[in-house]
């Protein structure tokens, strides 16, 4: 089996094995929960980039691993879905988010099955407690598929740090961000320790650590990923930050100025009040602030920021800032010497996760 050329395709064999099996026990125990279930299923499987996996795939082969542990090392890597499968199913309901892949989030999906039912009570009190309890079930299921990776013991347990580090990570940059949404800080700084947390560590650097390390990589080398990964996260997030205010509904599956309305601070918003502010443009520093947090914000004010961004300078000065961070990180990556092809398949990834349109 050819695991490198089809590593998406493979991880999505493992989890749906994993997500039958799983799936088969709480159904006997409980065929009411299939609902559940199901959707978890569906949001798993119904798409994704699998970047985090690819991360630790990459990371594992760059270290050297053994070709024996192949297969349970995808067993552990495609765990990670799961973990992201929380992280967003909880995102979604934190951020009221709409739509996600282009498809209604958890919490919506089931108050409109609550609603089309006409259950009693509120259709958003259920929505919210499927979505809670999916998102949890996703989390501990992430768990299990790491613990039971058919690996050798000592192997799995080199990998425990990096695993454990993930999701403390990513919890405590999701809390800042929404800490910093009811502030109001709009600092640079506060925005780059959400990045550096909520993205950076998640998706980049503890796959890279948690492949390499279930290589057996050095400290050395495993400090060397985590620099690549931190500036090339970091990277990540502000193309997001960019698509989240211009990206095409149509391609990344979320709707178009969401960030502004959910009131999301980030590193672009923070450059556009800052450039403004130095240029002594009061009209769209106003735009901007105006707009942050403003959930019933329409389409053409949402071009009235965009367009005050651009003005002011803060949309150039995050490219900037994405392909001088990029740079960094392969710069970093030149210094680790991983076997190959994993420097070409990183060097691929940064592009992906740097240049993509969704
Ligand atoms: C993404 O957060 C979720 C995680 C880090 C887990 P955001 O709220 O910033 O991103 P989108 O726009 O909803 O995907
Ligand atoms: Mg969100
Ligand atoms: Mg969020």
């Amino acid at each position: 089996m050819d695991y490198d050329a089809d590593l998406p395709a493979h991880v999505e064999r493992v989890l749906a094995r994993f997500l039958r099996t799983a799936g088969e026990r709480i159904r006997e125990l409980e065929p009411t929960f299939g609902e559940g279930l199901d959707a978890l299923s569906g949001f798993v499987l119904g798409g994704g980039k699998r970047l985090r996996p690819s991360f630790a795939w990459w990371g594992w082969r760059g270290a050297g691993g053994d070709p024996g542990d192949a297969e349970g090392v995808l067993h552990a890597v495609a765990s990670l879905e799961l973990i992201q499968a929380c992280a967003l199913i909880h995102d979604d309901l934190i951020d009221s988010s709409d739509s996600r892949r282009g498809s209604p989030t958890v919490h919506v999906a089931f108050a409109k099955e609550h609603a089309d039912h006409g259950w009693l009570g509120l259709p958003s009190t259920f929505g919210q407690a499927a979505a809670v309890l999916i998102g949890d079930l996703a989390l501990a299921w992430a768990d299990d598929m790491f613990a039971d990776a058919p690996l050798p013991p000592a192997t799995l347990a080199s990998a425990r740090p990096a695993w454990r580090a993930i999701r403390t990570e990513v919890l405590a940059g999701q809390y800042l961000d929404v800490h910093t949404q009811v502030t109001g800080d709009s600092s640079i700084d506060a925005a780059l320790r959400i990045d550096r947390l909520k993205t950076a560590a998640y998706t980049v650097q503890r796959p890279l650590h948690l492949g390499a390390a279930l290589a057996g990589a050095s400290e050395e080398l495993i400090g060397t990923l985590l620099e690549f990964g931190g500036d090339l996260g970091v990277a990540f997030q502000l193309r997001d930050d960019l698509l989240g205010v211009f990206g095409d509904p149509s391609v990344t599956g979320k709707p178009a100025g969401d960030d502004l309305r959910e009131g999301k601070r980030t590193l672009l918003v923070a450059l556009g009040l800052e450039h403004a502010a130095k240029r002594g443009n009061a009209a769209a520093a106003g735009l901007i602030e105006a707009a942050i947090g403003a959930p019933s914000l329409t389409e053409s004010e949402v071009d009235d920021v965009r367009a005050a961004l651009t003005e002011v300078g803060a949309v150039d000065a995050v490219e900037r800032r994405i392909e001088e961070l990029t740079a960094a990180s392969l710069a970093a990556l030149e210094r680790a010497h991983l076997a190959e092809p994993a420097t070409a398949e990183l060097t691929a990834l940064a592009a992906k996760a740097t240049k993509r349109t969704y």
